[in-house]
């Protein structure tokens, strides 16, 4: 789908995204998100960018484990979901520097070599062209940094994937769509882009072709959703360190 688009079908259910995602998953993202933060090795003191944020509840969980040093930037091209984000943040002081910025995760305005973990969830399959996120992503993580995408994939089970579809596909864009008040079938577009997204050995082909190495990926609750992780190459010009965050 085209970008105007996602932006505008995100804008508009925005107010209702938190609440449909703990519904429809019964409570469940909030544990993928904790593994995703688990599975990307983040320490106290890391950078960290979650793109594609949403209302943040990914980069809000990096921020509980990185403590004062560090800071996370939480980054999204629909500034409905960017202020929810911010609210939360406004309600409850976490010590860590968390900013949200409206930025397109096709053009990232950050240096080369910037972050420890650059994360995404449930976003990379939104971006209009897969490959230039996922370059862009491995372009702003620091050498020896992490690129991690928590994802819905397919399950691969037959018998359970044919129950899940059925939930997938007919339950949850009724209630999605019903409870959103949904006039882009918001909750419709969530199955069909799940189901033409890459399968987990596609998406680390993918990460690998975008110059990531190591990359592993685990399958969660069955394989309906799986984190990747993936190491952006150590190299020596980075051994100056760290020295802003920009692009000009
Ligand atoms: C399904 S939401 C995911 C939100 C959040 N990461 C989560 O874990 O729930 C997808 C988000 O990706 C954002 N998005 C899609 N394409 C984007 C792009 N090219 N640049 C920035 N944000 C984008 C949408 O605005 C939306 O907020």
């Amino acid at each position: 789908m085209h970008s105007h688009r996602i932006k505008n079908l995100f804008s508009a259910i925005a107010r209702h995204y938190d609440l449909l995602n703990a519904l429809l998953s019964l409570k469940r993202d909030s544990a993928w998100r904790h593994e995703t933060v688990k599975a990307s090795s983040v320490e106290l003191g890391s950078k960290v960018l979650d793109v594609c944020t949403g209302t943040g509840e990914l980069a809000l969980a990096y921020a509980d484990k990185i403590g004062t040093e560090g800071f996370v930037i939480a980054s999204d091209f629909c500034f409905e979901m960017l202020v929810i984000g911010d609210e939360k943040v406004e309600r409850k002081e976490r010590g860590t520097d968390t900013s949200f910025l409206a930025a397109d995760t096709l053009i990232l305005p950050f240096l080369d070599d910037t972050f420890d973990v650059v994360s995404v969830g449930f976003g990379i399959r939104n971006v209009s062209d897969l490959e230039t996120g996922i370059r862009e992503m491995a372009r702003v993580a620091a050498p020896g940094g992490r690129v991690v995408i928590l994802e819905f994939t397919q399950p691969v089970n037959p018998l359970f994937r044919s129950l899940y579809y059925f939930y997938f596909t007919k339950i949850l864009p009724f209630v999605g769509n019903f409870i959103s008040r949904s006039k882009d079938d918001a909750y419709g577009y969530l199955p069909r882009s799940v189901m033409k997204f890459p399968n987990c050995d596609a998406l680390k082909a993918v990460m690998e072709q975008c110059g990531l190495t190591d990359v592993q990926f685990h399958r969660k609750t069955f394989g309906i959703v799986s984190i990747h992780v993936g190491k952006k190459l150590d190299k020596a010009s980075s051994e100056s360190g760290y020295t802003g965050l920009w692009k000009q």
